[in-house]
């Protein structure tokens, strides 16, 4: 469903907008109700964002990112069969004392520094998969009458500058409401919330002004390539218009929408984030993310690299599986 089906934008969402440049962001609403289902049978028991990216489970990742950008609180939205995201960011006193009764001070910090400095958790959860809309919503007390966050953790992105960080950076000028966004090629638009802009030089760590919003469009429908990725910047305005409880694109109740509607009363910019982003949703975006990290990671990178070569050329030799190489 296009922005055009929807009704033009009443005043009472204009009431923060003396507001809008001044709040910091301090809060992060992270979706993890979700199901997996393109992970099964992985993901049968163990929560989608408790797969591992080398050695760091993509939750992880996603609260590294927001305490990196200055965020203290993290909520995480949840649902039925996913206390694991939860436990991973609990307090472990018998795993604290066993490391360090046997002096491995290694690990002992790896594991203390799950936790950020001074971070505060809190979970609610979504009784009911009604869409990514629905799941911020459910966080609204959570969040109350301020500025927030949202990173979907299967959009792992790597980047010199943390992305969250490039748009607290891009906030901190322009206010309102920001999402980071990308090109993707046009057979994929289905898959993410497409954007229409006004302007756009296409340039990295620009900002473009976005005047309408489609979730999931067909190829042929789509109004650009430039998606949304699972980064946001968005005033509690949002809240008014998620309670409506409208459907959108496969039946949800689409975030992506929300934001369309915002458009008039309330900036809303997309920022072409420096970075690169992996789709852990999809398994090729996953086992692309799992390359790069170790390619990155200082005591694995020469042995994998020299891994994916062989790979890479045995394929090439069209050898059969593991009839070369070691
Ligand atoms: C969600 C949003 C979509 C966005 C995408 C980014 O889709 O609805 O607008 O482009 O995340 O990953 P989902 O991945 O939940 O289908």
């Amino acid at each position: 469903m296009g922005p055009s089906a929807y009704p033009p934008i009443s005043a009472a969402f204009c009431f923060h907008w003396h507001n809008l440049m001044s709040t910091t962001v301090r809060k992060a609403v992270f979706p993890v109700a979700g199901l997996g289902t393109r992970f099964l049978p992985a993901t049968k028991v163990l929560p989608k964002e408790m797969l591992v990216v080398v050695d760091k489970p993509l939750i992880q990742y996603a609260v590294e990112e927001a305490a990196a950008a200055g965020i203290t609180e993290f909520i995480f939205v949840t649902s039925r069969g996913k206390t694991l995201v939860e436990d991973h960011f609990d307090h472990h006193e018998e795993l604290f004392e066993a490391l360090a009764g046997r002096g491995r001070l290694d690990e002992l910090e790896i594991v203390r520094s799950v936790v950020p400095d001074g971070a505060v958790f809190a979970a609610t959860r979504q009784a009911q998969p009604l869409g990514l809309g629905h799941a911020v919503w459910c966080a609204r007390d959570l969040v109350g009458d301020e500025p927030f966050a949202v990173i979907l953790p299967d959009d792992l992105v790597k980047s010199e500058t943390p992305c969250l960080q490039q748009m607290m950076d891009a906030y901190a000028d322009k206010g309102g409401n920001l999402v980071a966004v990308v090109d993707v090629p046009r057979e994929q638009t289905n898959r993410y919330g497409i954007l229409e802009t006004a302007s756009d030089d296409g340039g990295e760590g620009s900002l473009v002004e976005i005047t309408g919003l489609v979730e999931k469009p067909t190829p042929e429908e789509a109004p650009s390539t430039l998606s949304v990725i699972g980064r946001y910047i968005l005033q509690p305005d949002i809240f008014a218009l998620l309670e409506r409880g409208e459907r959108g694109a496969g039946g949800e109740i689409q975030l992506t929408d929300a934001m369309a509607r915002l458009i008039g009363a309330q900036p809303l910019h997309g920022l072409r984030y420096r970075g690169r982003r992996f789709d852990c949703g999809s398994k090729v975006g996953y086992v692309a993310a799992n390359a790069a990290f170790a390619l990155d990671t200082p005591d694995l990178s020469v042995r994998i690299e020299a891994e994916l070569r062989d790979l890479l050329e045995t394929a090439q030799r069209g050898a059969p599986d593991g009839a070369q190489g070691n």
